[in-house]
């Protein structure tokens, strides 16, 4: 809802007086919060389980992996998973002087979801949109988030609520990643993601297409297991560019089941060296400076 209101006996064309609503202070609230985090991005697609969480979580990682300070956001308040894919599900949010403080990830990586506030991570969360909504910004405005060089956000699929809070509450987004998977189902659901971003003035970073391909340990054939590739195509249509083909790898759920963070664990496989790829490539895009301790270690 708009905080701009017209005033009693206030004629229309006068300057319209803000309303001071109490979403209008959190919003204040998240961007003071998040004054010193240098790069904030959202991961979003149309479609679910291609693999945003996976993405977010694997990109988090390879930004820590280079010395850059990462702090990452699980928007996906119905069905938060950020936790799982980082094996950090038995610890929880605590509560400071300066708020709610961030859960450490592997790595440093400062993780806040939803799921590590509740008493037993399968409490479901029964909200309508609104409440989706103010559950953001509250996060946004509360949490001690200190100073960082990326923000990562995972999105729930689709185009919804929480999409829709990003996007109006973080006015200085440095771009969304829209992630897609072969086959035509979601071709058409992506391109929907892609339209978001574009109307809302978010600068289109790139697409990445996971799930791309599975390449047999074997024999080494490759296999389009999920149907006709769609990365080339979308970032041709939408005049961006594809970040990644990351494969298929069942070492990915092998991971997940251990509770270990899949990089860390298979740093030599196609997919992490696809994630380190794209890492690099989205660190170009954007120009980050230097981590702080690569700069370090080349002035000695
Ligand atoms: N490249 C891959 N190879 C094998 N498994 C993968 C790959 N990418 C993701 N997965 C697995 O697929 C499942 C879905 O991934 P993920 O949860 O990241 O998707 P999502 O898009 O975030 O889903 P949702 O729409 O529910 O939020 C997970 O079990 C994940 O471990
Ligand atoms: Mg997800």
């Amino acid at each position: 809802m708009s905080s701009y209101t017209m005033k009693q006996g206030q004629q229309p064309g006068q300057q319209a007086q803000r309303r001071i609503t109490p979403t209008f202070v959190l919003m204040n609230m998240a961007r003071e919060r998040l004054a010193k985090t240098k790069y904030k991005i959202m991961v979003l697609s149309g479609k679910g389980g291609v693999g945003k969480t996976f993405i977010s979580s694997m990109l988090s990682l390879a930004l820590a992996v280079k010395g850059y300070r990462v702090a990452l956001l699980d928007a996906d308040i119905h069905g938060s998973s950020i936790p799982t894919m980082l094996g950090i599900m038995g610890l929880r949010h605590t509560a400071s002087e300066a708020g709610i403080e961030p859960v450490k990830a592997p790595l440093d990586i400062k993780v806040v979801a939803t799921n590590l506030l509740l008493d037993t991570p399968d409490t479901p969360i029964i909200w309508r949109g609104p409440l989706v909504s103010k559950a953001i910004t509250e996060l946004l405005a509360k949490v001690n988030w200190g100073e960082n060089d990326f923000l990562i956000i995972d999105l729930p699929p689709g185009t919804g609520d929480e999409a829709i809070t990003i996007v109006q509450t973080i006015k200085d987004l440095d771009g969304a990643i829209v992630v897609t998977a072969p086959s035509i189902l979601s071709e058409v659901i992506v391109a929907k993601a892609i339209n978001f971003v574009l109307r809302n003035n978010v600068k289109l970073l790139g697409i990445v297409e996971n799930m791309s391909y599975f390449r047999c340990p074997k024999c080494g054939s490759v296999y389009q297991l999920l149907g006709k590739s769609t990365g080339e195509e979308l970032a041709r249509k939408y005049g961006t560019r594809l970040l990644a083909k990351i494969p298929l790898d069942p070492y990915i759920g092998e991971a997940l089941d251990k509770g270990v963070p899949y990089l860390l664990a298979y740093p030599d496989s196609d997919a992490a060296k696809a994630i380190m790829e794209m890492t690099d490539k989205l660190i170009e895009i954007l120009g980050a400076e230097k981590a702080g301790g690569e700069a370090r270690e080349e002035n000695q």
